[in-house]
């Protein structure tokens, strides 16, 4: 039997206490998301971003700059956020143009804004064994998932195929926190299958339709972060999910799996990191 790693229901209930507890503050946390240029894939997670901050009860304020904007302009609206005590949270929409350097854009935000923990001083933190601020929307959502349906990780084999700061490494080390055995796969690794067919966990965060069921041990728990239209327009994970959902014994869908949790998990974070300056609860 297989069972589903159902995201959007995790989502309605964290969401519908989050708002409740918001309801509680004499003051709406808020966030600020910058969204440079027209890339197609980050205006609809920005769009849903806003949309579900709005339905809990939480301010944004999406700031749009063509994608000619320079870096001065945005280090300096960012500078401008990270000063005002009506902003929160602060979320840089990757990836950016090339003319702009993605590391000094975030290096800018302040920690105790960073939503996302991609600063160097929330990442230090997380991989010194600390507590950051908030842990990395992504991988916090696939915790949350696999806590949910009381997925013990402790001993477990845990394979991770993409290696990028967003998902993959910050992954490693929360999984590794919960002591698992965690190996990280990418393009350059050879022999992809005889490590995935080990894997007791199989997370992949690539965005190519790379994962068969021949690639898997029968049993496993796989979670599909890949998210991605295919040549006919249809939305698509990187599982087979068709045949790899025979063999294994949880599996996350696309859509509805992931993409749901890092949503929440966003909106998790907006709401610590709104605690954690504030402390104004009634
Ligand atoms: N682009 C794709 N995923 C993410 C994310 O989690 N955070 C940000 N800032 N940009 C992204």
């Amino acid at each position: 039997m297989t069972t589903i790693l159902d995201g959007k229901k995790l989502r309605e209930k964290i969401l519908s206490d989050l708002k409740t507890k918001i309801e509680g503050f004499n003051k709406k946390p808020s966030l600020a998301v910058i969204l440079v240029g027209n890339n197609p894939a980050s205006q609809i997670y920005v769009y849903n971003k806003k949309k579900t901050a709005e339905k809990i009860g939480i301010n944004s304020n999406v700031i749009n700059y063509p994608a000619t904007v320079t870096e001065d302009e945005l280090l300096e609206k960012i500078h401008e956020l990270n000063r005002d005590e009506n902003v929160d949270a602060i979320l840089v929409q990757l990836p950016l143009p090339e003319h702009i350097s993605k590391e000094k854009v975030i290096n800018m935000i302040s920690p105790q804004k960073d939503v996302d923990g991609f600063t160097p001083y929330n990442f230090g933190k997380l991989f010194s064994g600390e507590k950051p601020f908030v842990y990395p929307c992504t991988p916090k959502g696939i915790l949350l998932l696999l806590d949910e349906y009381n997925i013990e990780l402790e001993g477990k084999h845990v394979v991770i195929v993409g290696r990028s700061n967003i998902v993959g490494k910050p992954l490693f080390q929360m999984m590794l926190n919960r002591n698992a055995t965690v190996t990280i796969c990418h393009s350059h690794t050879k022999n992809l299958s005889d490590i995935t067919k080990t894997a007791d966990v199989l997370v992949s965060a690539v965005g190519e339709n790379i994962i068969e069921e021949k690639m898997l041990k029968p049993g496993c728990i796989v979670v599909d972060v890949g998210i991605f239209k295919d040549a006919a327009g249809r939305t698509r994970g990187d599982v087979d999910f068709e045949n790899v959902s025979k063999i294994a014994s949880y599996i996350s869908p696309v859509p509805g799996g992931v993409g749901p949790m890092t949503i929440t998990s966003l909106m998790l974070n907006t709401v610590e990191l709104f605690e954690i300056s504030n402390k104004r609860l009634k």
